[in-house]
């Protein structure tokens, strides 16, 4: 697979882990908000349930669905002389559009739920994360898990913090999203927590805009 030149180019960032649920299209759609803050932005949405489309609908935001994985490599490339920023919302699959979109990517956010089968199951994405490393030779993909619906206070958290930071191919992000309800009913108001209102909508907001920063240090 063609290696991706990335100088003067956008940044391509998949959001990725092959088990369902764990807070990728969550993510990737308040991603979308705040890189549109920074720059020009497309969300591609490679998933086939599509929620991340569903959840954007009427929206003014840049959101394309791509789920043949060629065509998404070739898409996201192509985007990203155009845009500065390309998203792309992976499926609950290590299946070939995710490791397209792992390849094409210099940032793979991986959003990793506490719990010792949530923590197992991340461990084969960080594996292609290592292995499109070991083609690209420029250290990219960088991975960045984090821990999303963490309970403060809980074993599980500082399990999966503990067990997360010793892995060599991934940085673990020091930004927690915490389970919030808010989050979850976000996408009913195709709003992110970045345009509700109210004092939960605020900590949320915080939680990812932290979170943004750290894995676009330059871009903050
Ligand atoms: N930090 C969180 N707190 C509460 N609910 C969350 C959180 N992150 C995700 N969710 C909810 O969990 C479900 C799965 O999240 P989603 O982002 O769709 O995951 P994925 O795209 O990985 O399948 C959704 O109902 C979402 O609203
Ligand atoms: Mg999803």
């Amino acid at each position: 697979m063609a290696t991706c030149v990335l100088i003067d180019m956008g940044k391509v960032i998949a959001v990725a882990n092959q088990k369902g649920g764990t807070g990728k299209t969550s993510c990737a759609v308040h991603l979308l908000h705040w890189c549109s803050q920074q720059g020009s932005t497309l969300l591609i949405d490679s998933d086939s349930q599509e929620s991340s489309t569903r959840w954007l609908q009427g929206r003014d935001y840049n959101c394309q669905i791509e789920r043949n994985p060629e065509d998404l490599f070739e898409l996201a490339i192509e985007a990203a002389e155009n845009y500065q920023y390309v998203i792309i919302d992976c499926p609950a699959s290590l299946g070939e559009v995710t490791k397209a979109a792992i390849y094409c990517s210099e940032l793979v956010l991986v959003p990793v739920q506490p719990g010792v089968l949530d923590v197992d199951s991340a461990l084969s994405t960080f594996r292609h994360i290592k292995h499109a490393q070991k083609i690209r030779k420029d250290g990219t993909p960088q991975g960045l898990a984090f821990i999303n619906r963490a309970i403060y206070g809980t074993r599980a958290l500082n399990e999966a913090r503990e067990y997360l930071q010793q892995h060599p191919h991934i940085t673990l992000a020091k930004t927690v999203i915490y389970q919030r309800q808010l989050i979850q009913d976000a996408p009913a108001s195709r709003s992110t927590a970045f345009t509700l209102p109210g004092a939960t909508a605020k900590e949320v907001a915080k939680f990812y805009q932290s979170l943004f920063e750290e894995a676009l240090p330059n871009n903050a």
